[in-house]
């Protein structure tokens, strides 16, 4: 029997879950701010009207949304109050932020609010997170490989919230309950299928990728099945978080590889492309640049950008190949 299985008689709460002895202290308290901020969040953005300009733009040069600075805030306030916290690498923040350096032992990766575009028509997005030591300090930390990540994961906000929370081996879903303020384990144990039928792209674009990649799709989108129909589909929102999220549990793929325009890709390392990876990876899908997993890429800077496959493992190898013109 599963070591939940036994709990499941009645709702197994965040905090319970958390209780369990591998997670250290610095990590429960530093999962439970994650989670205080993410339905802090869930719960302004389901009261809020489209979302309005910051009037500044942050280091990547997009435009802040009002709600990119109420995440980010949120997610700081959240994670200061954390004594295992020993600070924050945000895509909003134009240097890892401090939060408890001396005694803290974690540092956490955030994109506050992956997305956020759009929220100008009240549309899908989340926040992801992963959760590292914080050895050699905050600043050096920012520039670990996301092969040093202890947990990580992602809320989306959508129909319902939710909170995807990874291990190295192990991915498990819970759901926000308003009426008793916290998240609850809904689904253990999640396993990406080994293949899928759906991809995920900004098709808009792949006149800008490389022929190997254009190719690798062309082949993707002209697989049959069996009765002679195509197999895949696309779905794309435009949000990592939403279109991953659906690849993890019904297979496929996501792709945001590099193009022309912008060969190291649009993606972010620290705080987009490795949780999401981790994730994958415990749940048995795959992720790749094209070259190795974004797990082992060495940051030269705290906001670098990667090209990003990610998926079931058939379609994330098949694009692997394909680069390596095979
Ligand atoms: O955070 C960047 C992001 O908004 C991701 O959530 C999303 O996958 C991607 O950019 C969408 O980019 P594009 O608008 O070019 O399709
Ligand atoms: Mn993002």
């Amino acid at each position: 029997m599963h070591r939940f299985t036994r709990m499941l008689s009645r709702e197994l709460t965040l905090t319970d879950y958390l209780g369990d002895s591998s997670f250290s202290p610095a990590e429960t308290q530093t999962i439970s701010a994650l989670a205080r901020a993410g339905a802090g969040i869930a719960g302004v953005l389901a009261r809020g009207k489209r979302a309005a300009f910051s009037g500044h733009d942050n280091v990547h040069g997009e435009r802040v949304r009002d709600y990119d600075v109420i995440a980010n805030d949120l997610f700081v306030d959240a994670l200061s109050q954390a004594p295992g916290c020993a600070g924050v690498h945000s895509e909003e923040l134009v240097e890892p932020l401090r939060t408890n350096e001396q005694a803290g032992e974690l540092l956490v990766f955030l994109d506050p609010l992956d997305g956020s575009a759009n929220l100008d028509s009240h549309g899908l997005c989340g926040s992801i997170f992963g959760i590292a030591p914080v050895a050699g300090g905050v600043s050096a930390a920012a520039l670990q490989t996301g092969q040093g990540l202890l947990r990580a994961g992602y809320f989306l906000y959508s129909s319902a919230t939710l909170l995807v929370l990874a291990s190295r081996e192990r991915v498990d879903l819970f759901l926000y309950d308003p009426a008793l303020s916290s998240f609850t384990l809904a689904e253990q144990d999640l396993r990406c299928p080994s293949q899928g039928k759906l991809y995920a792209t900004n098709e808009a674009r792949v006149s800008n990728w490389s022929s190997p990649a254009q190719g690798w799709l062309s082949e993707l989108k002209s697989t049959l099945t069996p009765q002679g129909s195509l197999h895949y589909s696309l779905r794309y929102t435009g949000a990592l978080v939403a279109d991953a999220h659906r690849v993890l549990l019904e297979g496929g793929v996501f792709a945001y590889p590099g193009d022309s325009t912008a060969p190291r890709g649009k993606l972010r390392l620290q705080y987009e492309a490795n949780p999401m990876s981790f994730v994958f990876r415990a749940a048995g899908g795959a992720a790749t640049t094209g070259q190795h997993s974004p797990l082992d890429v060495e940051p030269t800077r705290a906001h670098q950008r990667v090209p990003l496959v990610l998926g079931s493992k058939r379609e994330v190898e098949s694009f692997e190949r394909a680069l390596r013109g095979g």
